[in-house]
């Protein structure tokens, strides 16, 4: 929650900007081209990045039982998980089952398609009020004999609901699944966000997020879970994701994950987030209804509502007059704003679900006074 080139940025969960140390970094110029591959110096320069930046995912989640893939962002990732799970089970002539949530991010719903192709059974279940019922998943697990995957979103990208990771290995111990977490927007974001369950099979993270470059994330792949890599090739990254590796991104993820250890304050994001929600109730109350309220956790930086009887398209466009820089439901290729499929999950219409606003604010900076008096003319005016 920033003021970029005079924008004020509430779009942190579409993307971050660079932390200082990445800018930094980039305005030397000292662009490492060699490929990590290489046994000369310069190649050996790109690999010692690469490993210095394992190095510091291995520490910040005390993840040493985990292998490290960089990627091209979290959607790879995702892609690579799930076929590589169902390639696994089709070598083991078992049948497969791929599980996921109606409040998962698009990269995991809509793999449908292709886990179906492979031969498997893609499954979505249900959550209530945002968060899942251990119980009604375990039964729905164990309804399916065969190999089954399920993916579980650590916080949720628009409504800011936070899952109990305890929680979930409860539900691999009483399934035997093989567990995906999807942790992109976990960096800077909850409570000891770095403290992840190590009885869990994988976690995905996505750089553009935390202030790394785009194009670039890892995944923590337990050294027990089986799996087969999706992108063969030359065998790089131990084969977990073949391609030369893109060192110059990798290591914007060190920097990243440093400047967050040291700089994110969640107490301070926290009291930003409820001082800017409590005013917004307070002031539109009877217009709006603030969607995740009930659920048991949720993070520090988002706040997602929805607009009662409004054209959505009205109110976008005049925050985006105002220079505030906000999301609404799914804007697709058209720039056509349809409704939210987390949204509707809540039981809301096609119509309130597509009258969605999402607020999502940085973890570092507190300038609650000057995003309220920038927000404040526009919600006056359209939301009164
Ligand atoms: C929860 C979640 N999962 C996955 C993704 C996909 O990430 P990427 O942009 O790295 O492909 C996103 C991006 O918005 C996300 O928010």
């Amino acid at each position: 929650m920033k003021l970029i080139n005079n924008y004020l940025y509430l779009d942190y969960n579409a993307t971050a900007p660079l932390v200082k140390p990445v800018q930094d970094w980039l305005c030397e110029g000292a662009v490492y081209f060699g490929n990590p591959a290489s046994i000369h110096q310069v190649g050996k320069k790109s690999k010692s990045l690469i490993n210095q930046t394992i190095k510091k995912i291995q520490d910040t989640f005390n993840a040493t039982k985990y292998d490290v893939f960089f990627h091209s962002g979290a959607t790879e990732a995702i892609n690579s998980v799930v076929k590589g799970f169902c390639f696994n089970a089709l070598k083991a002539k078992e049948s497969f089952h791929v599980f996921c949530f109606d409040v998962d991010h698009s990269s995991m719903v809509n793999q449908k398609e292709h886990v179906e192709l492979l031969g498997g059974t893609f499954h979505v279940l249900r959550t209530h009020e945002g968060d899942f019922d251990r119980q009604e998943v375990v039964d729905a697990l164990n309804e399916f004999k065969g190999e089954k995957l399920i993916n579980f979103t650590y916080v949720n990208n628009e409504n800011g609901v936070v899952w109990d990771l305890d929680e979930v290995l409860k539900v691999k111990e009483e399934t035997g699944a093989c567990v995906h977490v999807d942790c992109v927007q976990v960096v800077g974001k909850i409570k000891n966000w770095n403290q992840i369950n190590l009885g869990l099979d994988y976690y995905t993270f996505s750089g553009h997020k935390f202030g790394a470059l785009k194009g670039v994330g890892f995944t923590l792949v337990s050294k027990e879970a089986s799996w087969t890599p999706l992108i063969r090739g030359g065998g790089q990254q131990k084969a977990m994701r073949s391609g030369t590796e893109n060192a110059f991104s990798v290591h914007t993820i060190n920097l990243a994950l440093d400047y967050n250890l040291s700089h994110s304050n969640i107490e301070r994001a926290q009291g930003v987030k409820d001082e800017i929600e409590n005013w917004l109730i307070k002031n539109f109350g009877q217009k709006i209804t603030i969607i995740g309220a009930k659920a048991k956790m949720r993070n520090a930086t988002t706040i997602f509502f929805s607009v009662h009887d409004k054209n959505i398209n009205t109110v976008m466009m005049a925050l985006d007059m105002a220079g505030i820089c906000a999301s609404s439901g799914s804007a697709c290729a058209s720039g056509i704003i349809k409704p939210s499929r987390i949204a509707k999950a809540y039981g809301l219409s096609d119509q309130a679900a597509t009258n969605v606003i999402r607020f999502s604010l940085s973890p570092f900076s507190q300038e609650v006074e000057s995003i309220i008096s920038k927000l404040d003319p526009v919600l006056s005016k359209f939301l009164s």
